[in-house]
């Protein structure tokens, strides 16, 4: 980054007005360097949910919201998509370039002979209720895989930060395909190393001891791009909160587990499945002749109800990611003859209702990745409850790749925001009359 301008704050309390550096990136908003405000004026800044705040530095994932742009280490998501697999995306996101055909293979075969788990991870899902969401077992799964490998917890050591990026990458295919085999009280299938990625995925989530399983090319396909879209996006909630775990030096497992809980949210990741709940509704209610009801309701503040897998915070043009999973969408249901799909037609009914909306116009409401994502997941076969698995599945080679960026960044500083505080000001407690007969 450098420095060409400078920014001064003034104050109207006498306080002496201050300057900051004003960096450019190599694209996107300049940002004000504002580490010395409290130092120096003994005030800071308030900016709740980060609306105007750059958090770090990063060379990773570049979005810009009024374009509609993603790019991947520069690489636009489209060319990326067609292009690229998921593990070529997740040496790119890792290393900062895609890898040549010695590299691909070489990390392929790494990821290929990390993909199982100790057999000690099978009891412990014993624990859970049958019925648990997925995202609480894959929680807590993941978290309990810093009890097994104490061998690359040394969060300095570059070896063991990429032996773990692999571990993690490796394993979460195997952990997200058992917890779906322990909810349908189904035997776990091995991971089988002459498979891709994906289809060994799908195989594990889909297959069973009793008969041979033959992945479908077009719906694995679809599958992997699925997973190139949700790999990394930036600064978003569940990444933040990655790098903030990170930050105090937590093991990578935990970090990604914090990771996982966050994207669970229905604001966030969880919004995949919130959007197939809400397409069901709707469909329940009567179906596309119910949309203008539904609109109604979600432009009814008292309502509470949103238009899920609608809106970005960042993006204030269509999501590039939304337009490549309604693609995907097409070719998944063409490719298993549900062309008249009656969710994908309420969906694009539903979407192009919204966009001629004022309401959505005005608050530049577009499809976000979620909106499509719950329709081609079911077609997969895919369980609506496994959809966030899924997303956290993809999006594991992100975080890791961000978390070890913050790790590798020599400036790095354990995060710890500050607060307007609004509570009681020093109080002395009064002693309170005991009541007769009280206890002593
Ligand atoms: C993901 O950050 C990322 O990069 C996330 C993600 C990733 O890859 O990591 O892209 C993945 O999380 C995608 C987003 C999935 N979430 C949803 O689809 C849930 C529905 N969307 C909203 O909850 C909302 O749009 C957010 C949370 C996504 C963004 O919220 P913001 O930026 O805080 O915006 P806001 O809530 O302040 O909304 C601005 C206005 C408000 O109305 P007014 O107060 O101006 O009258 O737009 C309205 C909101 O009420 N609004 C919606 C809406 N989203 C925003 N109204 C109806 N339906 C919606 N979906």
């Amino acid at each position: 980054m450098t420095v060409q301008h400078k920014a001064t704050l003034s104050f109207s309390d006498g306080t002496p007005s201050i300057e900051f550096p004003i960096y450019h990136g190599t694209v996107g908003p300049d940002v004000i360097d504002i580490r010395k405000l409290y130092a120096q004026t003994g005030k800071f800044t308030l900016d709740p949910g980060f609306m105007s705040t750059a958090a770090c530095e990063s060379k990773i994932t570049y979005i810009d919201g009024d374009k509609g742009e993603l790019l991947y280490r520069g690489y636009p998501i489209e060319q990326i998509a067609e292009h690229c697999d998921y593990l070529q995306t997740c040496y790119l996101l890792l290393n900062g370039e895609l890898p040549d055909e010695a590299q691909r293979l070489d990390f392929d075969q790494r990821v290929t002979r990390h993909t199982m788990v100790h057999e000690q991870m099978a009891r412990f899902l014993q624990g859970f209720r049958r019925d648990a969401h997925p995202m609480a077992v894959l929680v807590g799964m993941v978290g309990a895989l810093s009890a097994f490998y104490h061998d690359s917890l040394d969060i300095n050591n570059p070896e063991h930060r990429f032996v773990s990026a692999i571990r993690l990458i490796a394993k979460m295919p195997t952990l997200v395909a058992m917890a779906y085999k322990y909810s349908n009280g189904q035997p776990f299938m091995y991971p089988l190393n002459h498979l891709s990625y994906a289809a060994n995925f799908m195989r594990m989530m889909f297959a069973t001891p009793c008969e041979e399983y033959k992945p479908n090319d077009v719906l694995v396909r679809a599958l992997d791009r699925i997973l190139i879209l949700h790999a990394d996006h930036e600064q978003n909630a569940s990444t933040s909160t990655v790098r903030l775990a990170g930050s105090s030096g937590a093991n990578p497992f935990a970090c990604i587990a914090a990771g996982i809980a966050t994207l669970w949210g229905p604001a966030h990741g969880g919004a995949n499945e919130a959007c197939l709940v809400m397409l069901n509704d709707i469909q329940r209610m009567g179906g596309v002749e119910k949309i203008g009801e539904f609109i109604d309701q979600v432009k009814d503040k008292d309502s509470g109800v949103k238009l899920m897998g609608f809106g970005h915070r960042v993006y204030k043009n269509y999501d590039p990611r939304a337009k490549l999973m309604r693609e995907t969408c097409h070719e998944v249901l063409g490719e298993l003859g549900l062309h008249d799909d009656p969710l994908f037609a309420l969906a694009m009914k539903l979407e192009r209702i919204a966009l001629e909306d004022e309401y959505f116009v005005k608050r530049k409401l577009y499809p976000n990745v979620d909106f499509y994502s719950g329709i081609v997941q079911k077609a997969l076969g895919i369980p609506t409850e496994m959809f966030t698995c899924i997303f956290a599945l993809a999006r594991t080679v992100g975080w890791i790749s961000q978390w070890n960026e913050m790790i590798a960044d020599p400036d790095q500083k354990i995060g710890r925001p500050r607060q307007l505080f609004t509570g009681h000001v020093r109080r002395d407690v009064k002693p309170i009359p005991k009541a007769s007969g009280a206890k002593k």
